[in-house]
């Protein structure tokens, strides 16, 4: 029988990973949104595309949460983007709303099933989802890390003149402004990225790499990404799947790693058919010890926050 994946938020980022995984033809896919007729006709449409790329999965689109039942994934990019006027907080508070109700309304029909949570604040979500979920924390990932270092790797690629495929890094932390990259794991096919470049091209390159979300909403104006984080979103669906092994950074809840407990926040992480199969502990320098520290404490307390909210 074909993997089942479910897609939850039929936006530009829950589409074109439906997309992704519909053209790999390596599972069937449902289409989750709340608002009626887009799931349906953007199913459609990637059925219709499926015998020009020779692929059988079946694609449904849907506003009904039984027809996610026993998925072997479900992805949420569910959400609502940050509109003028709205402050962090209330963006917050209504994406971890929107992830609730979700996980609420799926977690009982595909209780086998893992989660890979987008939607943003990436790492809080993903918190929340797994204590709504219930689920072995293994079983609840999120997806910030792959994209955080995919940016990396294009910035140094364009920098040097290298191919991208050869670069390898890491990328830790919060998702976002507050990721914290690894120059001192960063090659190009296998040689450290420091004999390439200086100390302040390196930082110039981490400094775009961490506003790489917000250059691209400069120049969307209406929008954010959305084609590298559903490429990144695939390629741990993928990893999952085909029991992979990957090693990847993603959003995973620490026990005791790098020193902090029941947090979700990026590390490195082998990604199997069991989800998060292990976390890899790494010496960090001390700056980037202090920079992934800060970046779990904000993760802490935007979870308290949005927790005290829920109470009120
Ligand atoms: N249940 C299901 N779908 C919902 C819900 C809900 N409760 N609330 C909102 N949605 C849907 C919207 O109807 C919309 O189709 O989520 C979708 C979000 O799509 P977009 O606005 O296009 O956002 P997108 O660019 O896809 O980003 C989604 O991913 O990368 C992150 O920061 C990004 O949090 C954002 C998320």
């Amino acid at each position: 029988m074909k993997a089942k994946v479910s897609v939850i938020g039929a936006g530009n980022v829950g589409a074109t990973t439906a997309h992704l995984v519909v053209q790999s033809g390596i599972a069937d896919v449902v289409l989750f949104d709340i608002t009626e007729g887009i799931p349906q006709g953007k199913a459609l449409d990637l059925a219709e595309a499926a015998p020009l790329w020779n692929v059988a999965s079946s694609i449904t689109g849907t506003n009904d949460f039984s027809d996610t039942r026993d998925s072997d994934i479900i992805v949420i990019t569910a959400g609502f983007p940050r509109k003028p006027g709205m402050s962090r907080d209330d963006l917050l508070h209504a994406n971890a709303d929107v992830i609730r109700k979700v996980v609420a309304g799926t977690s009982a029909l595909s209780p086998g099933s893992i989660y890979i949570i987008v939607t943003n604040p990436m790492d809080v979500m993903t918190q929340i989802a797994w204590t709504v979920s219930g689920f072995d924390s293994g079983r609840v990932i999120g997806m910030g890390g792959v994209l955080d270092a995919s940016r990396f790797r294009t910035f140094i690629s364009l920098e040097l003149g290298v191919s991208p495929e050869d670069i390898e890094t890491l990328v830790l932390g919060g998702h976002g402004d507050s990721m914290v990259p690894l120059p001192q794991y960063t090659t190009v096919k296998g040689v450290p990225l420091k004999e390439f470049l200086g100390h302040e091209r390196i930082a110039d390159l981490i400094h775009r790499a961490r506003n790489g979300g917000a250059e691209i909403v400069a120049l969307l104006k209406t929008g954010s990404a959305y084609y590298a984080p559903a490429a990144s979103t695939f390629q741990m669906i993928k990893a999952v799947l085909l029991d992979e092994k990957r090693l990847l950074p993603c959003s995973a809840l620490l026990r005791g790693e790098y020193g902090h407990r029941d947090v979700y926040v990026g590390v490195p992480v082998i990604l199997g058919k069991n989800g998060v199969e292990k976390i890899i502990e790494l010496p960090l320098a001390k700056d980037e010890a202090l920079q992934f520290d800060k970046s779990a404490h904000a993760v802490k307390s935007m979870v308290e926050t949005a927790s005290a909210n829920e109470q009120k």
